[in-house]
Order: C-alpha cells, then structure tokens, then sequence
C-alpha cells in the first residue's frame, strides 16, 4: 500500500524536472539578444543596417518578391528569367525603354510589378539584374 505513492510521485518528479530545464532554455533564448556596437566613423554591422529595409534592400529581394512570381515561370507570356532568346528580341528597345516599361506597365507586365514601393532606379537594377542572368 505505502508503496503505491511512488507511482504518483516519480512521474510528478520527473516533470517538474523537465519543465525546469525547458524553462531555463527559454529564458536563455529570451535574453540571448543580439547587439551591435557601432563606433563613430565606422559602418555599422548586419543588423543595423536590416532594420532600414527601405534602403537596404537588394535587388535581388525585390526580385525575388517583385518580379519572380511572373518571370521565373513566364506567366501571362512574361519573358522567363535565364532564357536568353526570350530576351534578346527586347534589347533592341534599348536599356531605357525596358525600364520604363517595366515601370511604367506594359501590357500584361503591371506597372513596377508588385513592388509598388520600388523606385525608377530600383527597377532599373532589377532589369539589369534579369538581363544579367538571362543573356
Ligand atoms: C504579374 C506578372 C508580372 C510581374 C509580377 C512582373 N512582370 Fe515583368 N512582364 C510581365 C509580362 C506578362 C511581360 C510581357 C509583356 C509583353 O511583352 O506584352 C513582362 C515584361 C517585362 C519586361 C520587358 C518589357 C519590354 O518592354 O519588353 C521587363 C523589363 C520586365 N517585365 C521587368 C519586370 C520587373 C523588373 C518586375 C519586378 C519588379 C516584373 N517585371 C514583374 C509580367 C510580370
């Protein structure tokens, strides 16, 4: 009879137990927080610079968030990105007019793509960026 009460108190051991270890992981990753010392007159690191998405974005994310939906599968006759002959037709437009088209709109292709936020000179940089890899 006495011993039936370890059955109840082993286990109830055992989780309070575990649960104290979980807990103290947690907190360690609660705190574990990643700071950046910047000096005056030096650059700062990665993580400073991120929180200024705006400005920091690379072209390759608005590509990847702008443009690839379309031009990575060609949809609605979209040229594919990395298939050269479906670009070179285009080049005789010349660089300028491939910019404004793709900021502008042009046909099926939406106005700045779904990058609304983007500008002529990010654009500019994602088209070189697909001509870059398509020719
Ligand atoms: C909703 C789909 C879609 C998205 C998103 C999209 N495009 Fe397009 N794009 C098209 C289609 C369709 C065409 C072909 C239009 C035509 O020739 O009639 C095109 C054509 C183009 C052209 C060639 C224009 C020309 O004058 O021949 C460029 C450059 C271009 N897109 C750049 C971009 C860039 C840069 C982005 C991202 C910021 C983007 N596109 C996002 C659908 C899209």
């Amino acid at each position: 009879m006495k011993n039936k009460y370890y059955l109840f108190i082993i286990p109830l051991c055992a989780v309070f137990l575990f649960n104290g270890k979980k807990y103290d992981e947690s907190v360690i990753e609660r705190i574990h927080l990643q700071v950046n010392v910047c000096l005056e007159g030096q650059e700062c690191g990665q993580v400073a610079q991120t929180s200024l998405s705006k400005v920091s974005r690379s072209v390759d994310q608005i590509y990847v968030s702008g443009c690839a939906a379309c031009h990575d599968a060609g949809v609605a006759g979209a040229p594919v990105t990395g298939i050269a002959s479906q670009w070179t037709n285009r080049l005789p437009k010349g660089m300028d007019m491939l910019v404004n088209n793709a900021y502008n709109g042009y046909n099926a292709m939406p106005a700045k793509g779904l990058c609304a936020d983007c500008s002529k000179d990010e654009i500019a940089s994602v088209v070189k960026y697909m001509l870059d890899k398509s020719i």
